[in-house]
């Protein structure tokens, strides 16, 4: 028979290697682990809304039924709430960051930044969509309320980051700093699986995606990388494939097994992009290093950068290093 290694497992057996490890950030994975199953299944009966009067409805308590992303977060942050370990949550459907103020959480050691459900213009289309979420040492004195600043931490502070995919299968990618790691739900034993043990990018790739919509408005060095893309070169297994979905986790979890670059350039228009910092470039910066990989805004390394802001943006370029090093080479010539 062959031996499984579940997430539970896995996580408790990683324990020893993270320093003056308690049990505290192995209780904040479990629980992640436990709100994405939920979502799971919230996300596998997002079509049938309409049939069963889901979404705008009422429910047997009562309630309003709530919109998918805002179901995500809800259930992120009671798992986070309940379990005691984490002391404020920056959410992409929060303005502010959540100071759980309470005798437990005030003791906590520390904070989460996450993007509940990333992708959401994919839901009602049965496409792809993620959670990517990431775990920091606070900052703040211990046994008071944390503060603000507990998430503006730059991403070489994370201790954790990691992404849920609901994808074909549900697949949980996470990393504590000792290579990355993939696990696939068995939704009929609810059980987070090891799959894709230590996952490494390939050294490089031939797969492309950004949104070339956005063409005419970027930068002439980001015209030029894409017109490279398009090149033939046999040598270098030009021309690149193009493949966009419009989810970064799903975009991004391809690329990390096949071997690809993701990248959301700034435009003309946007200069930062759309994507942000805290909670979805550096988590997949924090996992493209663990993978062997590279993230970087275009000349800066993203884990690197500091935060001013918790919902500021940023330029994103992610995969295999030697094409994140060749993007880079393009914004520097130009
Ligand atoms: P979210 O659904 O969390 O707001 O994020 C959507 C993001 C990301 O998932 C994706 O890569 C990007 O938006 C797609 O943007 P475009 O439609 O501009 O390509
Ligand atoms: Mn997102
Ligand atoms: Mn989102």
């Amino acid at each position: 028979m062959t031996t499984i290694t579940t997430l539970t497992k896995f996580i408790i057996d990683q324990q020893h290697e993270i320093p003056d490890a308690s049990g505290d950030l192995t209780r904040i994975l479990n629980d992640i682990g436990i709100a994405s199953k939920f979502v799971h299944r919230e996300v596998n009966k997002a079509g049938l809304a309409d049939i069963l009067g889901l979404e705008g409805t009422e429910n047997v308590q009562g309630e309003q039924q709530k919109k998918l992303d805002v179901y995500a977060n809800d259930q992120f942050i009671s798992a986070l709430k309940a379990g005691g370990q984490c002391a404020a949550i920056a959410s992409e459907e929060n303005e502010e960051v959540i100071i759980l103020d309470n005798s437990i959480s005030n003791k906590a050691k520390y904070v989460v930044a996450i993007d509940p459900l990333d992708g959401s213009s994919n839901i009602e289309v049965n496409v792809s969509i993620g959670t990517v979420f990431s775990i920091y040492k606070r900052k703040s004195e211990i046994g008071k309320p944390a503060d603000e600043s507990d998430l503006l931490q730059p991403g070489t502070d994370i201790v954790a980051a990691g992404y849920v995919i609901y994808g074909s299968s549900t697949m949980l990618v996470y990393t504590t700093g000792h290579g990355v790691n993939g696990f696939t739900l068995d939704p009929s034993v609810g059980l987070f699986i090891l799959s894709h043990p230590n996952i490494r990018y390939p050294e490089t790739g031939n797969i492309y995606s950004v949104n070339e919509s956005n063409h005419i408005y970027f930068q002439e060095s980001i015209k030029a990388y894409i017109q490279f893309c398009h090149e033939d070169d046999s040598n270098t297994g030009r021309p690149y494939i193009t493949r966009y979905i419009g989810s970064m986790v799903a975009d991004v979890h391809r690329n990390l097994l096949l071997g690809g670059i993701f990248l959301y350039p700034g435009t003309i228009k946007k200069p930062n992009g759309k994507l942000r910092l805290l909670y979805e470039c550096k988590p997949m910066a924090y996992i493209a290093e663990q993978a062997g990989g590279k993230a970087s805004d275009g000349s800066r390394r993203i884990l690197e950068i500091h935060p001013d802001s918790i919902h500021q943006r940023s330029p994103f370029y992610m995969g295999p290093t030697k094409m994140v090093e060749k993007i880079e080479e393009f914004i520097r010539f130009f």
